[in-house]
C-alpha cells in the first residue's frame, strides 16, 4: 500500500464539514497591511514542507498561493492533524496573519511577504496522488494532462487562459450590444450547411433512417434572420466540423458570428477593428494601430505565398519569371514551358547556414509538392551555388539586383506551377523566418485579406466550387467574366489574418434570387441540388431579402492568440485530441445495442 493510500484509510484523519466556517479571504489577498487579522482560507494543498518543528503548507485556490504555519507552540492539535496533509487534500484553516520574517519574503508570490499562522485546521477532503503536481511547469505529457483535465485546469495558466477567454466573451457581448448587436440562438440539430467540411451526423429516432447534421457554422440561420428583419445578429456559438485536426483545428470550436442588413465591406471593417481594438486593450493592454492593412488576395500571395500572411516579418517573394526565361538551365526551363512560374526569397545575412541547414529545408520544401529548391549564397566574388553553373552571368546579375541581394544573404529558388511555387516558398518564409529568430515576441500584426477568387477547380469533382460559400457575392464589376472566365471572377469575401494565422472570414452577401441562380450555375447546382440542399434559403430570397454581408470569427483561435498558447487545446477545457477523441470521458463510445436498434441503424466495421 502506497503512502498516500494509507493516510486515506488511517484513521487518524477524520474528515469535517464546513460548519458554518466561511471565507474571509481567498488565498491571493492577503497583504502586510492585514497582518494582526484573524482569517478564514480554504483551498488545496499546493505542498507541505516539514521544517523540524514547523510545517509550512502552500495553500492554493484560484486566486492564488498563501503560506500557511502549523506550529506546535500556537496550536498543538492543529500540528498534529498537518502531519497527514498530502497534495491537493482540502483544507479549511483559521489563523492569524503575521508578517514573515526578516528575509524570508518570497517576493514571485503576491502574497509573499506575509504567512497566516494556524489555529484551527479542517481536512474537508484527501485526494489521491495526483498522477503528475499541479505546477505551473509540468512534465506530463498533454495525454495524461487531458486524462486528468479536471488536474490539469488547476494548473494558474490554463486557469488564466480560461479566465482570459471569459473576458473576451463577455467584452465581446458587450461591444455588440452597444451597437444594436441581438443574440440570437440557432439550431443545433439541423440540415448539412455549405462550409466545406463533412458533417457530424445525428440520427433522428423518430424519423428512422432520417439524420440531422450538426451545423458548421449558423450561416444558413443568420442569412434567414436578416430575411427576418433583425438587422445586427450576434452569436458566440459552437460549430461542429469534421476534419482533418491540427493545433488550431477542433472538432467543435466556437465562433463568434456576425451578420448585418443594409451594409457593405467599409461597415465590417471598423467595426471588428474597433472590437478587437478593445479585447487587446482590456485584456493585453496593447494599443492596435487602425485601420488595420488591406490586402487583396492576389498580391497576398504573390508577396508572401499565402493568403494568411504573417507580416511580423519581410522575406517577401520575388518573381524572377521574366529573367530566367529563355535560360538554358532544364529544371527552369521544363517548369516555365508547363506555365509555372519561377520565384525567389532571399534570407538576409543566409549564409551562416550550413550545408545540412540547406538540405534540410530542400526537403521541407518538397513536403509541398515543390520537385527542388535551388538555392544561392551570395558572396563578394558572386554565386555560390549547384546552379551556377547553369546560369548566364547576367542573368545571375539581374537576378541578385532584382532582389537587392547583398555579399552574406542567400537566395531560394523554387521552379513549378504557380500553386506549388507559392505553397512551397510561403511555407519555406515562414519556417526561415522562425529558425533564424526574426520572429519578434509581444507583436500583433494584422491584415485583411480581400477579394478572394469566387469559385476554384475541384480535380476531383472536376467542376468549380465556391471558395468561400456559394452564397458570397462576386464583385460587381466582375459578374461579366462568370460564364466566360469564372476562375477571374472576384469576391465580395474577406478574411482578417493575425499573425499568419486566418481568425476570421466573411463575405457581402448575395441577396437576389437571379445572381444566386447564375452562381449556382457557375457552380455546376442543379436546380433540384439547390432545392434539395438550401431550398429554404432560396426561398426566403423571394420574399424581400435585405442586401446584408457579416463575417464569423473563431473565437479559440483569437484567445489562443491573446494568450500566447501554441494550441487551442489549451484554452478550451475540455478539448479532443488529434483522432477526435476526448481521453477523459472516452467519447466516442461504442452505444448499446439497443440503442441502435431503436435508431434502426447496423454497424459494420468491416472492411474499414
Ligand atoms: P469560416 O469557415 O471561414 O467561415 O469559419 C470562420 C472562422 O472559424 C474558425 N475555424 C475554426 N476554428 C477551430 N477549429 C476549426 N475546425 C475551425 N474551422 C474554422 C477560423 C475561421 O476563420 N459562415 C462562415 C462565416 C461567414 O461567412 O460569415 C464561416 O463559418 O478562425
Ligand atoms: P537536378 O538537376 O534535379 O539535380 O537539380 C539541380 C538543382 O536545381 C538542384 O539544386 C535542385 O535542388 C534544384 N531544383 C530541382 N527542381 C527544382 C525546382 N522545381 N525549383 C527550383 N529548384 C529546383
Amino acid at each position: 500500500m502506497d503512502q498516500e493510500a494509507k493516510h486515506m484509510e488511517s484513521p487518524s484523519i477524520v474528515l469535517e464539514s464546513l460548519n458554518g466556517w466561511r471565507r474571509t479571504h481567498d488565498c491571493g489577498s492577503l497583504r502586510p497591511e492585514h497582518v494582526g487579522r484573524q482569517v478564514v482560507l480554504m483551498g488545496w494543498v499546493q505542498r507541505r514542507r516539514d521544517h523540524g518543528g514547523l510545517i509550512f503548507v502552500d495553500l492554493r485556490d484560484r486566486e492564488g498561493i498563501t503560506q500557511i504555519v502549523f506550529d506546535p507552540q500556537a496550536d498543538a492539535e492543529a500540528h498534529e492533524t498537518a502531519h497527514a496533509l498530502r497534495s491537493e487534500y482540502v483544507i479549511a484553516v483559521q489563523g492569524t496573519v503575521r508578517a514573515r520574517p526578516e528575509g524570508m519574503a518570497n517576493p514571485k508570490l503576491r502574497t509573499g511577504e506575509i504567512e497566516v499562522l494556524v489555529y484551527d485546521l479542517k481536512i474537508l477532503n484527501v485526494a489521491k496522488t495526483p498522477p503528475f503536481l499541479v505546477e505551473e511547469e509540468t512534465e506530463a505529457s498533454e495525454s495524461v494532462r487531458l486524462k486528468y483535465r479536471y488536474l490539469d485546469l488547476r494548473r494558474p495558466s490554463m486557469q488564466a487562459n480560461l479566465r482570459l477567454r471569459h473576458r473576451a466573451a463577455f467584452l465581446t457581448r458587450n461591444y455588440f450590444a452597444e451597437r444594436g448587436f441581438i443574440e440570437v440562438e440557432t439550431p443545433v440539430l439541423t440540415k448539412s450547411t455549405p462550409e466545406g467540411a463533412r458533417d457530424y451526423l445525428v440520427p433522428s429516432r423518430v424519423n428512422p433512417g432520417k439524420f440531422y447534421a450538426l451545423p458548421q457554422s449558423p450561416q444558413l440561420f443568420k442569412q434567414l434572420l436578416m430575411v427576418a428583419g433583425f438587422e445586427r445578429y450576434m452569436q458566440i456559438v459552437k460549430c461542429f466540423r469534421d476534419e482533418d485536426l491540427r493545433a488550431d483545428r477542433q472538432p467543435e470550436f466556437t465562433q463568434l458570428d456576425l451578420e448585418m442588413s443594409f451594409i457593405d465591406e467599409e461597415d465590417i471593417y471598423p467595426l471588428i477593428e474597433g472590437w478587437i481594438g478593445v479585447l487587446f486593450k482590456d485584456l493585453l493592454g496593447v494599443d492596435l494601430p487602425v485601420p488595420f492593412p488591406r490586402l487583396p488576395y492576389r498580391e497576398a500571395m504573390d508577396r508572401y505565398g499565402t493568403d494568411r500572411p504573417d507580416l511580423r516579418f519581410g522575406l517577401e517573394l520575388t518573381d524572377c519569371t521574366d529573367i530566367v526565361r529563355g535560360c538554358d538551365f532544364r529544371v527552369f526551363r521544363d517548369a516555365l514551358e508547363r506555365g509555372g512560374a519561377v520565384k525567389s526569397l532571399r534570407l538576409p545575412d543566409g549564409g551562416r547556414l550550413s550545408r545540412k541547414d540547406l538540405d534540410d529545408l530542400v526537403q521541407y520544401a518538397q513536403e509541398f509538392g515543390a520537385k527542388g529548391m535551388a538555392w544561392a549564397k551570395l558572396q563578394p566574388d558572386g554565386w555560390q551555388s549547384p546552379i551556377a553553373k547553369f546560369l548566364p552571368q547576367s542573368v545571375r546579375d539581374a537576378v541578385t539586383e532584382k532582389m537587392e541581394g547583398r555579399p552574406g544573404d542567400i537566395l531560394f529558388f523554387v521552379a513549378d506551377q504557380p500553386a506549388v511555387v507559392h505553397e512551397t516558398l510561403g511555407n519555406v518564409r515562414t519556417r526561415l523566418a522562425h529558425q533564424m529568430g526574426l520572429v519578434p515576441k509581444g507583436e500583433y500584426r494584422f491584415c485583411w485579406v480581400t477579394h478572394f477568387p469566387l469559385l476554384e477547380w475541384d480535380a476531383d469533382e472536376k467542376r468549380y466550387v465556391a471558395v468561400h460559400h456559394p452564397f458570397t457575392s462576386p464583385l460587381e464589376e466582375d459578374m461579366d467574366l462568370l460564364e466566360v472566365d469564372p476562375l477571374k471572377v472576384r469576391s465580395r469575401a474577406y478574411d482578417l489574418v493575425l499573425n499568419g494565422t486566418e481568425i476570421g472570414g466573411g463575405s457581402i452577401r448575395i441577396h437576389r434570387e437571379d445572381v444566386q441562380k447564375r452562381i449556382f450555375a457557375a457552380l455546376g447546382i442543379g436546380e433540384r441540388e439547390a432545392r434539395e440542399k438550401f431550398g429554404f434559403l432560396l426561398d426566403a430570397l423571394q420574399y424581400g431579402a435585405p442586401p446584408h454581408g457579416g463575417i464569423a470569427f473563431g473565437f479559440d483561435r483569437l484567445v489562443m492568440l491573446m494568450t500566447g498558447a501554441s494550441s487551442i487545446r489549451d484554452v478550451i477545457a475540455f478539448p479532443k485530441t488529434q483522432k477526435a477523441t476526448c481521453l477523459m470521458s472516452g467519447a466516442p463510445s461504442e452505444p448499446d445495442v439497443s440503442q441502435l436498434l431503436e435508431l434502426c441503424i447496423k454497424v459494420e466495421k468491416e472492411g474499414r
